[in-house]
């Protein structure tokens, strides 16, 4: 969460940033682990240029104005920083989302005058949007639970080389050529599934526009419609990948805002249960124009001590499920139940686990090492705890300390993985990952409220004991413990 209008000031020294260079923030488990907190923080104070690489309107994030929340997806975190916010080539740029994002803050009398946004970057357009509905929709089984964003139709397109670029906003005539090029045989594709094309264009109003007789696009108004776009977005677009590397070697403090989690990414996540740009840190820094080496500290967020996740895919640690949300409405259920369900639930209300892009409650569960092992193999130099608060009043807190395998025998060619194989470290894969059983460790939970303490060493001694054996365990720091949403509410070691 963004908090504007703040006056209290942070001391980052013991946070060893780099005096100039590169820091990222990335997520190390399914995303929502409260990167935009640290993003915010680190914006703010040590900041001179903010850059956005991976995803695109699937990210959300909530900025408060005036006591009252607005979730932004597209915005970069760091926009009311005031400070230059690139959005890069590695993002997919819906420009109907930003129209939408732009009117927003400027109703909110916010400016967003320093955003500028890669003419690279590829566009999601009313057809990827409808392409990603319907495909979910139609899916019988294993479905991914996107964001209906028209992120994977996106980058599918970006990497059958068929993709448009924010560019073609401003020339009409290669737009024109490229719709039809690229785009037209999508229009064949739809018509084949009228009904489910319908559907989904009838139910949201921006695409219902474009719709013709048959309820397919009309690729002539949907360039008018972009045309008008490129008019509006011209003065924010500009080579921004060149713009952060001019940044780096002008010695300014560049923060490169993650989006999405390692567990989602294309190329490292839980495949398929991913969504479709690597949002790892490597994917971060290539997606505003950086080599990953550019990047000085990588920053890797986690949710802890539990984890939670939206979409569908396996959660080996996961307490009930969240479909069965509703079941627990009106009721307060207790974080020490012994009912997995209410338990799940009780963290769910607690985090205010819901999704800030598609408003789905999110499943809770356990830290599990095993997964966090494997993310940290791709990143985070040292670990940011997040909600550590939401755990408050827990008496047992459940670490999973590895899986036992417990699927049929399953060939890696230089290996065998056998039912009943301890497992340490996770793999990139999903189905894999839905044979893992859990095991667990306990820890005594702390009693009372952690949102007011402000130095570590006043942190409860069950929380302290909890952080030292997560950070004995994977090897890395901790150097900032969350215990709240507020910017105060936040302790740097
Ligand atoms: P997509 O990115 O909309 O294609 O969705 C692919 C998967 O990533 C789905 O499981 C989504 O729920 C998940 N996902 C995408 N963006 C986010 C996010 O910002 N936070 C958490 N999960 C996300």
């Amino acid at each position: 969460m963004t908090f504007i209008n703040k006056e209290e000031t942070m001391n980052l020294s013991n946070l060893n940033l780099p005096p100039k260079g590169v820091v990222a923030i990335v997520g190390t488990q399914w995303g929502d682990e409260g990167k935009g907190k640290i993003v915010d923080l680190l914006a703010d104070t040590w900041a001179d240029v903010i850059a956005r690489g991976t995803g695109g309107a699937n990210a959300g994030h909530t900025i408060c104005v005036n006591d009252k929340s607005h979730v932004f997806h597209l915005m970069p975190s760091g926009i009311l920083s005031g400070k230059p916010c690139y959005l890069g080539s590695g993002v997919a740029f819906d420009p109907e989302v930003m129209r939408f994002e732009m009117d927003e803050l400027g109703g909110l009398g916010k400016s967003y005058d320093y955003l500028r946004i890669s003419r690279d970057a590829h566009l999601v357009t009313p057809i990827h949007t409808i392409l990603d509905r319907v495909h979910e929709s139609k899916a019988k089984s294993g479905k991914i639970g996107t964001t209906g964003r028209g992120i994977g139709p996106t980058f599918t397109a970006h990497y059958a080389r068929e993709g448009l670029r924010v560019v073609d906003l401003l020339n009409p005539d290669k737009l024109w050529e490229k719709l039809n090029k690229y785009l037209h045989a999508h229009t064949a594709e739809l018509s084949a599934t009228r009904i489910a094309v319908k559907d989904v264009m009838q139910a949201d109003e921006f695409l219902t526009q474009f719709a013709d007789e048959k309820n397919i696009i009309d690729l002539e108004r949907m360039h008018q419609a972009y045309v008008e776009f490129g008019e509006r977005l011209r003065p924010f677009i500009a080579d921004t990948d060149s713009l952060v590397r001019q940044a780096v070697e002008d010695g300014l403090c560049v923060l490169l805002e993650g989006a999405q989690a390692t567990l989602l990414s294309i190329d490292y996540g839980m495949y398929p249960m991913v969504t479709s740009s690597d949002s790892t840190v490597a994917g971060l820094a290539k997606g505003v124009g950086l080599r990953e080496s550019q990047v000085d500290l990588c920053i890797g967020i986690v949710k802890a001590p539990y984890t939670s996740k939206v979409g569908g895919g396996s959660f080996p640690t996961r307490l009930g499920s969240a479909a069965d949300d509703e079941i627990y409405s009106g009721t307060t259920p207790n974080i020490n139940s012994t009912d997995p369900g209410k338990q799940g639930a009780a963290l769910r209300r607690a985090g205010k686990e819901y999704g800030a892009t598609t408003g789905r409650p999110r499943d809770c569960g356990w830290l599990d090492l095993p997964l966090l092992r494997y993310a940290l193999q791709f990143g985070g130099d040292v670990m940011a705890m997040t909600k550590a608060d939401v755990l408050d009043g827990c008496a047992v807190i459940r670490i999973c300390t590895h899986y036992i395998y417990r699927g049929l025998d399953y060939d890696f060619g230089d290996s065998v993985l056998k039912s009943g194989d301890q497992v340490d470290v996770a793999f990139g894969d999903d189905d894999l990952l839905g044979h893992m059983e859990p095991q667990y460790q306990e820890f005594p939970g702390w009693q009372g409220d952690i949102t007011t303490i402000r130095s570590y060493d006043d942190l409860p001694p069950e929380l302290l004991d909890i952080i030292e054996y997560i950070e004995a365990d994977v090897g890395s720091k901790f150097a900032i413990v969350s215990v709240g949403p507020d910017r105060q509410e936040t302790i740097i070691r």
